[in-house]
């Protein structure tokens, strides 16, 4: 990729354009003119150049990121002409191949999903269909998953939603150790920490169900089960389900009311 244009200056697109060039991306980055103070600040610390218009961002690009908010998404389509086979990842939650086709006729459409850890180029980076250019343009900024299908991409996206989730819990939980008495930093150590030694376990045991990686600790007579037998007879998944159901069903809707 010889250039990348952004369309939509935003909280995600900023993490994206930090990611890449954190990987060393030396190509020519564009920016849309909107949000520019976001714009100004990226433009003077990662090397961008803000272009006067969403069409001279398409101009001179090879390819485009589209990170508007799905409700400004027929605003930019109605300003931009895109050339025949131009490539468009879309990071819009919710919006359809079908739907990005029919907004911006002509152009090579793939969705993506991903969080703020592109910034660190630790994020989890989500492409549906299959697309060898899209996997190299982002692959650095994280772990590439290439879902089969827009239904597995819906599911992406409800799991892209636990990660914001995941910081609530996890606040909780540090919460819990400091109104105990533990200094702040500490208990936020120890929350961090230990969710990181249960992810390096997890990841490196890809033959085991979480389950049973949970199963191998909670054994009985320990300390672990006496608190599990609690959280299992309290309704805290029952709740993460429902929480998942509500954002599926805003997905499904909005992909649906397109058609
Ligand atoms: N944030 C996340 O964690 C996350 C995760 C996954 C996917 N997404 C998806 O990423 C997209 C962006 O989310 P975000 O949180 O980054 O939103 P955001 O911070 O609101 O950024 C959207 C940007 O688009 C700009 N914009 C709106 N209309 C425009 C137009 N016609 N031309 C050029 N720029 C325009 C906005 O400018 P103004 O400020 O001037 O309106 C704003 O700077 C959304 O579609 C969302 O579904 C976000």
């Amino acid at each position: 990729m010889h250039s990348l244009g952004i369309l939509g200056v935003g909280e995600l697109t900023e993490k994206v354009v930090i990611g890449l060039r954190r990987s060393g991306y030396t190509g020519a980055i564009l920016l849309s003119p909107r949000n520019a103070e976001r714009a100004r600040v990226l433009s003077s610390e990662h090397g961008c150049q803000v272009l006067e218009s969403n069409q001279a961002v398409v101009d001179a690009a090879e390819t485009l990121l589209l990170g508007v908010r799905p409700a400004a998404l027929a605003e930019l389509a109605a300003q931009v002409q895109l050339r025949p086979g131009q490539g468009l990842l879309s990071l819009v939650a919710g919006v359809s191949l079908e739907q990005l086709a029919k907004a911006f006729p002509g152009a090579q459409c793939v969705r993506v999903m991903l969080s703020y850890a592109a910034q660190y180029n630790q994020s989890t980076v989500v492409v549906c269909p299959a697309d060898a250019l899209t996997e190299q343009a982002l692959g650095s900024l994280g772990e590439l998953v290439v879902v089969a299908d827009e239904a597995a991409f819906e599911l992406a996206t409800v799991a892209a939603c636990m990660n914001g989730w995941f910081y609530y819990l996890l606040h909780d939980l540090q919460h819990w150790l400091s109104d105990k008495g533990l200094p702040a930093d500490q208990a936020r150590a120890l929350v961090l920490g230990n969710l990181q030694d249960c992810l390096a376990s997890a990841r490196r045991q890809p033959g085991s169900s979480l389950q049973a990686l949970g199963d191998a600790i909670a054994t009985p007579g320990t300390f672990t089960a006496d608190g599990l037998a609690v959280l299992m007879h309290q309704p805290v998944s029952a709740t993460w389900g429902a929480a998942c159901e509500v954002v599926l069903d805003g997905l499904l809707t909005r992909s649906r009311l397109g058609d």
